[in-house]
């Protein structure tokens, strides 16, 4: 029996009727909102919980939910596994070769059975090759080894940045995320402190305050310093030493030491930012899958990254506008001891009670799946509104589950507990009992549908590691090109800086630059049609997007040859050296009314000869200042009515300035130098060469006139761009990224849509009600008529229709289900059509015309909510003249590395 493709409505499987012992036609569809109020899947090794989730995530990434994955075993990485060829080759490198032998096959005998099997496992279950095709370009997967490089690295640092928040209003929230770090801190160093009540807990928390709140990044060997030698004097009332004696500090900081002094630490510390919004989506919006993979992990490991991970992601939800759709999800595979029952309180306990209390209302959805049923607290789930109860192994476990039923029920009064028991107690793989407290029709038995990907199991390390391979490589060859992106610590002073270099002038400045291009709904005239999926995903986009695009550098790019290299060779004078260098302890004369400025080093030799690719093969090193023309700037946006007011920062570096003629400013865009990092002087006065000025820069008139130039320049061409959705009047943040403003309009998009659906739903299911009464009379007169009981099935089928009808007239997945009924009539009616009325064969059809033109309805609402997602426009804003402040100006000396290698001068920038 088809299912229908409806956005929002995830396809789990088909109904078991288990008196009969067998699957029947029924699809049963999930409401995707309802996981806003989680799931909890039970059942022992085998029963299929791994397998229904991954189709529950097969379903969101179609529906282009994001998701994170905590993976204990390894299975979840086989969400990269899908074939939408089914070939056996594609199959051939994911078997188990053991699995082959145990079989009696050959591998490539194996791939071809297992090819076999997913083929037509999956036509059983109605799911066409089209479908596999759409969950292959959906799907941005992203396997992280925490601790490990098999897979992508990931790096905790970004959980001691400093927060960018507010802290006379959300100091609740800050504090609330650093009693997070601090206790996954502790958890990683295998102790289990609370905050609040454990001192060394409140010391860790109160450093860390202090340290954000002079906005200052933190590191864990800051942390450790700062427990021996706190920066502050009380604690409270009590002065430091009272609370926690210098005694104890030692102790604690000896033993996080030890932590990082591991080998191993340094793998924790390496990578992408744990960053939750990094990790749901792309640069540019676009939902990702992040699996942890933590199979390597000690358990001290994985409490601590579980612990991060849960404390981060209420951190992010709680900056997150309220919705009713579903907008995220957090999928723990196995939850071993993240949950137990009290008195056990580990770590992950508290984060985890907090996202299941508050999750709903941001949208976040918990899938929590444990096959051991008595390591779970029952009370803290009295929240979960989905229950997936499956094989259980033993009576002791049923007793369980029956224990934690009976606390649901007290809760909601409908779950009939015995009528559950005994469904429960004999149940075959891949059958669930689901009990949802949304659907007031009870729970019911579902037989898991065939799931998309093929479930090899868990994956090998250097299966994991040739997954990963590209993406890696991606990934550093991205830091490579822009090593002051890195996305870890802002350490760098110049990061400021480069940030502003980076949009260069023909560039639109700002938010604008790091746009992606417009999200155009690629797929819309490709057959088939795509499924219900939001927002087309677009083939090839590189799952972390592009970089932004750089200008090129005026310092260190290697083929270009470096300032004064091309006049090498002249005759060395006194004082005077080649490359129209002189040495002199003091620099080449500039008119008073001209300022002048040394810029830093920022490169040793070493690093600035290999960065230009110059090989250095000895000889004195001087240090070389050569003029430019310096101009920095402050420019100031505001825009009332988006409420947006920002600044940006730009600089110039003119080398080489003609005494007349026009400056190209766009050509010299330069990296801003923080303005205390400027000197007056030489940095280096003793070894010091200078390139001679050219006239345009000793020229104070024609220097002066040039102030009045880039301040023009800027006027006419320093625009923010900002993305600005007319519909949903929604302004970017200058100041976030596109990932952040692209997430927002979706999930706006989504929620209309799924509003409009849910009406779409109500009229239908109205329609389809009066044909169903229109049908049921008919067929009664005809009975009456024959007087003979003609197909007791249908017969059946609408009574059970009926009794539940009232109950659950609105809910989608019920409207969902009734319409696919439509073609069963149909078949029955072709079986019989002469001897049936035709009157009822004649309602039969408009059924299924009615189905037929509720599907299309629904895929026309998810286009229409596609392309307006995807209507983002910009807007821009231009600074006043006013607005443009000139915060250094003048010759500018820029540090070079200077050899004089037998007449041939080799100079390379010292700065960039
Ligand atoms: N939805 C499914 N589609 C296809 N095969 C499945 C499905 N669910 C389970 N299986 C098969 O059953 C095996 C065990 O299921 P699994 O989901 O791993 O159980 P559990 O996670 O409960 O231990 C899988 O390896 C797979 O072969
Ligand atoms: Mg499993």
């Amino acid at each position: 029996m088809a299912f229908i493709e409806a956005p929002t409505n995830f396809y789990l499987g088909r109904m078991y009727d288990n008196r009969a012992k067998k699957l029947t036609d029924d699809v049963v569809y999930y409401d995707s909102r309802d996981l806003t109020t989680h799931a909890v899947v039970v059942g022992m090794t085998g029963s299929g919980k791994t397998g229904l989730c991954i189709s529950m995530l097969e379903e969101a990434i179609l529906d282009n939910i994001p998701a994170i994955v905590i993976d204990p075993k390894g299975d979840i990485t086989n969400l990269a596994l899908t074939f939408p060829n089914l070939d056996p080759q594609e199959f051939r490198p994911w078997i188990m070769e053991d699995d082959a032998r145990r079989a009696n096959m050959s591998p490539d005998q194996f791939a071809a059975h297992e090819a076999a099997k997913w083929r037509d496992g999956l036509a059983r279950w109605d799911i066409v090759p089209d479908r596999l095709k759409w969950l292959k370009l959906a799907t941005r997967l992203s396997i992280y080894t925490p601790g490990s490089d098999m897979g992508l690295p990931i790096s905790i640092l970004a959980s001691l940045k400093a927060p960018r928040m507010d802290w006379n209003t959300q100091t609740e929230l800050i504090r609330e995320r650093i009693n997070g770090v601090v206790t996954a801190i502790y958890a990683l160093a295998g102790m289990n402190m609370r905050p609040v009540t454990d001192e060394p807990h409140v010391l860790m928390a109160n450093i860390i305050e202090y340290n954000w709140r002079m906005g200052r990044d933190m590191t864990i060997e800051d942390i450790i310093l700062q427990i021996q030698q706190p920066p502050f004097e009380k604690l409270g009332v009590f002065a430091v030493d009272q609370y926690i004696s210098e005694k104890k500090r030692y102790n604690l900081a000896m033993e996080l030491n030890s932590v990082i002094a591991a080998p191993s630490f340094a793998s924790w510390i390496q990578g992408e930012p744990l960053d939750i919004q990094h990790l749901l989506y792309t640069p540019d919006g676009k939902p990702k899958v992040s699996v942890f993979y933590i199979a390597h992990l000690s358990d001290q490991e994985r409490m601590f990254i579980m612990t991060l991970l849960l404390e981060s992601m209420n951190a992010w939800m709680r900056m997150q506008s309220g919705t009713s759709s579903l907008r995220a999800l957090l999928y723990v595979d196995e939850m071993f001891g993240y949950f137990p029952p009290y008195p056990k309180n580990p770590p992950t306990k508290d984060p985890l009670m907090r996202l299941l209390k508050q999750a709903r209302a941001f949208g976040v959805g918990l899938i929590l799946a444990t096959q051991n049923p008595g390591d779970l607290d029952y009370k803290g789930l009295t929240n979960a509104g989905t229950w997936f109860i499956g094989r259980l192994q033993s009576e002791n476990d049923y007793k369980r589950v029956m224990a934690g039923l009976r606390e649901l029920a007290t809760a909601e009064d409908d779950l009939n507990i015995e009528e559950s028991g005994q469904l429960i107690a004999e149940l075959k793989p891949r059958v669930f009992l689901m009990r949802n407290v949304h659907n007031r029709g009870g729970p019911l038995l579902v037989h898991t549908r065939w799931a998309m990907n093929y479930l090899a199991g868990p994956l090998t390390r250097p299966q994991i590691s040739q997954l990963m391979a590209g993406k890696k490589q991606q990934l550093s060859s991205m830091m490579q090109q822009n090593p002051y992106a890195q996305p870890q610590l802002q350490h760098n002073p110049w990061q400021q800086a480069q940030q502003g270099y980076a949009s260069a002038m023909t560039q639109p400045m700002g938010y604008g630059a790091q746009s992606a291009p417009p999200m155009n709904n690629a797929m819309g005239g490709m057959t088939p049609p795509p499924p219900p999926g939001f927002n087309a995903p677009s083939q090839g986009t590189p799952p972390y997007g592009t970089p932004p695009q750089q200008g090129t550098p005026p310092y260190g790019a290697p083929a270009q040859p470096a300032y004064g290299a091309q006049q090498a060779g002249n005759s060395s004078q006194s004082g005077r050296l080649p490359g129209n260098f002189i040495q002199s302890p003091s620099p080449p004369p500039i008119p008073n009314e001209i300022d002048q400025y040394f810029l830093p080093t920022t490169l040793t030799d070493q690093q600035a000869f290999s960065q230009a690719g110059q090989r250095f093969s000895g000889g004195q090193v001087l240090l070389a200042y050569v003029p430019v023309l310096v101009a920095q700037t402050t420019v100031r946006y505001s825009q009332k009515s988006a409420q947006i007011y920002t600044t940006r920062r730009y600089a110039f570096h003119v080398p080489e300035l003609m005494p007349s003629g026009l400056v190209h400013w766009d050509e010299h865009v330069a990296p801003v130098v923080d303005s205390r990092q400027l000197s007056r002087e030489p940095f280096n006065a003793n070894v010091a060469v200078y390139q001679e000025p050219t006239a345009g820069l000793t020229d104070p008139k024609r220097v002066k006139a040039l102030q009045k130039d880039v301040v023009d320049f800027l006027y006419n061409t320093a625009r923010l761009i900002i993305p600005y959705h007319k519909k949903f009047k929604l302004y970017g943040d200058p100041d976030t990224d596109m990932s952040d403003y692209q997430a927002r309009v979706t999930q706006q998009a989504r929620e209309a849509r799924d509003d409009e659906m849910d009406k779409l739903n109500q009229k239908y299911g109205a329609a389809m009600d009066r044909l169903e009464e229109k049908l049921r009379r008919k067929e009664r007169e005809l009975e009456a008529e024959r007087m003979e009981i003609r197909d007791r099935k249908r017969e059946s089928l609408y009574t059970t229709g009926e009794a539940v009808l009232s109950i659950f007239k609105g809910r989608t997945n019920y409207t969902l289900s009734r319409m696919s009924r439509a073609n069963r009539y149909k078949r029955q009616t072709e079986a019989d059509i002469e001897e049936s009325h035709e009157v009822i064969s004649e309602l039969e059809r408009e059924m299924v015309d009615l189905e037929a033109e509720y599907e299309q309805k629904l895929n026309e609402i998810n286009q229409k909510w596609v392309e307006i997602a995807a209507d983002i426009e910009e807007q821009t804003i231009s600074p006043y003249k006013k607005d443009i402040a000139l915060d250094v100006y003048g010759v500018g000396w820029i540090p070079h590395y200077y050899v004089n290698t037998g007449g041939q001068p080799l100079v390379v920038p010292a700065f960039g």
